[in-house]
Order: C-alpha cells, then structure tokens, then sequence
C-alpha cells in the first residue's frame, strides 16, 4: 500500500530514518560484541573505533533529522490505532529519539574525559571538549552501558511494532516510513 504525502513523513525524514537505521544496528551490534571482550584485546580495539566513528556520524544525522522533524509535518496516526498503540508509538519514538542523542554524547563524554582514542575512521581525530577528569569518565561509561540496556529494549520493540502493523494489522504503518511512499517523489 503506498501512503500519500499527507499520511507518510517528509521524504528526507523517511530517507534519514533508513540510513539511521542501518547505521545504528551496526553501530549497536559492535558495541554489544565489543562490551563482551576484553578490553585492550583485538579485534575490540579496531571494532571499537569503527563503533565509535559510527556513533560520531549518529549523532550530526540526529541533529539533522531532528531539524527535518521540526520543520516538516508529522502525518497523523491512521485512525486503526487505538489510544494504547498511539501512546505506546509515542513513548517508543520518544525513547529513541533520546537514545539517540544520549548515547553518542556519552560515549564521546567518556571517550573525551577519559582520554581515549576519538579518530573518526582512521583519519582526523575529534576535539577533545571535556580535559581529563575520572569521575566524567567513570559517569559518561556507566551511563552508556547502563542506556544499552534501553537501546537493546527499545529496538527490538520497534521492529517487532512493525512486523505486527506490517503482518497481522495490515494497517499501511510502514507504507508512513517506506522510501517510495507518495507520488514518485519520495
Ligand atoms: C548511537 C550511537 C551509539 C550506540 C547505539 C552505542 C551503543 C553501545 C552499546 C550497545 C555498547 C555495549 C555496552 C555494554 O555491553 O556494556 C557500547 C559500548 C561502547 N561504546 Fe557505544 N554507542 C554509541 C555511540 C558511541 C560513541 C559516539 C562512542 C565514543 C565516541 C562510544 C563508545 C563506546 C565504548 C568505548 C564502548 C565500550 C564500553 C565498555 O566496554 O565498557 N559509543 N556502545
Ligand atoms: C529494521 C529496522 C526498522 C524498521 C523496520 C523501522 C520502521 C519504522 C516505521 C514503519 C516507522 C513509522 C511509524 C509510525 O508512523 O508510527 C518508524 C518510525 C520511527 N523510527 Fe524506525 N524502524 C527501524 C529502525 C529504527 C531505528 C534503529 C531507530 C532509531 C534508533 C528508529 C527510530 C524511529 C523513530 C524515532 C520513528 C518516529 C518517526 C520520527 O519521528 O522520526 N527506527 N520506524
């Protein structure tokens, strides 16, 4: 079913939502394999850097989307969601929407404090704002493992969502997101 510009997000938006979340997923799964070993060994520390460069571009596209976000319409909820499913929705998306902005400060926090390596891709290295300070450090890491936790939760519940609108519901949920939703334009 393909959504028209008045029930889908802006095309930007829905672009920057598809390249978020491949993006994040990796970025995700790297941290979750890299928390597991132990530190200073290989392949942790390279995986590392590759989790943290994604991290860094995370968080200017967040900044970008949020802008979209607030400049371009959100197209109301299909009248097939009821009140739970339209607050769940909201407190789902507003939970990411946290995630993603609270994770990559942490983690440049406690990699900027802490004095670890911040070279994105192997090339230049981001400014380090926060000097050396332990206790930063020590706060920005346990935040970010703690914010894991809501990360893994989070996710998972948004992709079993929209399996459920996609399969069972059939309600055109997806079709809201979907690259080509619209007039071609999308
Ligand atoms: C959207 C962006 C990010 C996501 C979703 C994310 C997610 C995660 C996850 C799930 C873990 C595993 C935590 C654990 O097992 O305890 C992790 C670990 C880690 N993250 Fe991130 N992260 C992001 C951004 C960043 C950034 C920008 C940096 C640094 C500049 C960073 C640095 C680290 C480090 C160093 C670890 C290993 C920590 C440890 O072993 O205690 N992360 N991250
Ligand atoms: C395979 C992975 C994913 C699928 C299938 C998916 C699907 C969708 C769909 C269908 C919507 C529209 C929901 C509606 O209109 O009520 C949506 C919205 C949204 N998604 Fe995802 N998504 C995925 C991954 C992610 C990830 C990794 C994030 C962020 C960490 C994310 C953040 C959001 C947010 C914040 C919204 C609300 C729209 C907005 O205000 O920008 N999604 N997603």
């Amino acid at each position: 079913m393909l959504a028209d510009e008045t029930t889908a997000y802006a095309p930007l938006l829905r672009r920057i939502h598809w390249a978020t979340a491949v993006l994040f997923i990796a970025a995700m799964l790297l941290g979750f394999y890299c928390g597991l070993q132990p530190p200073g060994t290989s392949p942790r520390r390279e995986l590392l850097e590759v989790h943290k460069s994604l991290g860094m571009t995370l968080l200017f596209l967040s900044i970008l989307r949020l802008m979209v976000r607030l400049a371009t319409r959100v197209p109301p909820e299909p009248s097939s969601f009821g009140a739970p499913v339209r607050i769940a929705a909201r407190l789902n998306h507003a939970a990411l929407y946290v995630i993603l902005f609270a994770m990559p400060l942490t983690g440049y926090a406690f990699s900027s404090a802490g004095g670890y390596s911040l070279k994105y891709f192997w090339t230049f290295s981001w400014p380090r704002l926060l000097a050396d300070s332990p206790a930063i450090a020590d706060a920005g890491e346990v935040t970010h493992d703690a914010l894991a936790w809501l990360v893994y939760a989070a996710v998972a519940l948004h992709i079993a969502a929209t399996l459920w609108h996609a399969v069972v519901m059939r309600d055109g949920t997806l079709a809201r997101m979907w690259p080509r939703s619209g007039n071609g334009r999308g």
